[in-house]
């Protein structure tokens, strides 16, 4: 077994643990935290159903970011949406036999390809280019663009420029989920790839990208517009509202 395999394959069992532990924790303590105000951003839902479909608008097409801002909004959904179509793509990388619905997106994933390259060099523009936005950028801001524009350029680069053994690659994927370890083709590109993918699955726990998994735990979000038919409790103001009913509030 050669040098790369062994390395790549410790490092994804490593990197698949951190992102699933890292996630994991993280919703742990984002579901655990105390929602002590009934803060929804209005005009709001007035039912559980009418949050679901906030929460999905919200998820699938960033309405409160289109609200507030047309061209984050046109390059932060293009970047995300082409992020979608690569990942599925990807899946064919996974499976034996590749899903129908994973064959059929095949060409389009190409695509999305370079629409996630254009989504992320126009929300790095915006960083570097308006003065109130650079100005609040930290290093690691500039990193994460980085680190995916990274990625998505070694990835195109092997689709177009130096291509790699698309089905030992498979192998060496398929191997490692069954715990019996195929050969990693040892090209370059690839490896660049795979290292920096490696690296976004191991930050991401740890980094902004945490806002996909927490909007979802936003109180101004997902909070019923109830405050005037039922008492909002949570956390330390639980026993209060104990207090307040022995009382006959
Ligand atoms: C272990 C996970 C991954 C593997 C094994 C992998 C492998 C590959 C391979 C072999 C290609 C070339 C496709 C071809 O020649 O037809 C590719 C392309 C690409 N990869 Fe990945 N990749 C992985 C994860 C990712 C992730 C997480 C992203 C994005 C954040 C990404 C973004 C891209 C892009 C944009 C392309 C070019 C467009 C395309 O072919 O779909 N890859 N990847």
């Amino acid at each position: 077994m050669s040098a790369p395999t062994i390395l790549y394959a410790l490092l994804f069992y490593a990197a698949t643990a951190a992102l699933v532990g890292g996630l994991a924790y993280r919703v742990w303590v984002y579901a655990r935290t105390p929602q002590p105000l009934k803060i929804p951003i209005p005009p709001a839902p007035t039912t559980r159903r009418g949050v679901a479909l906030r929460m999905l608008a919200e998820a699938t097409l960033f309405r409160s970011l289109f609200r507030s801002n047309k061209w984050i909004w046109l390059f932060g959904w293009v970047f995300h949406a082409a992020l979608l179509a690569v990942l599925a793509r990807h899946l064919r990388y996974f499976t034996e036999p590749v899903w129908g619905w994973v064959a059929l997106l095949q060409p389009f994933g190409v695509y999305a390809g370079f629409a996630m390259l254009a989504g992320l060099g126009g929300l790095w523009a915006r960083r570097v280019m308006v003065d109130r936005v650079r100005y609040v950028s930290g290093p690691s801001d500039h990193l994460m663009l980085a680190l995916l524009a990274a990625i998505a350029a070694s990835g195109l680069a092997m689709k177009y420029l130096a291509h790699t053994d698309i089905v030992a690659l498979k192998a060496f994927f398929l191997g490692l989920i069954a715990f019996d370890w195929q050969a990693l083709p040892p090209d370059p590109v690839l490896l660049v790839h795979l290292g920096l993918v490696a690296a976004l699955m191991i930050v991401f726990p740890a980094s902004k990208l945490l806002h996909a998994p927490g909007v979802f735990f936003s109180p101004s979000l997902n909070q019923v517009d109830n405050a005037r038919e039922r008492r909002h409790a949570a956390g330390w103001s639980a026993h209060i509202v104990h207090v307040d009913r022995a009382r006959g509030g």
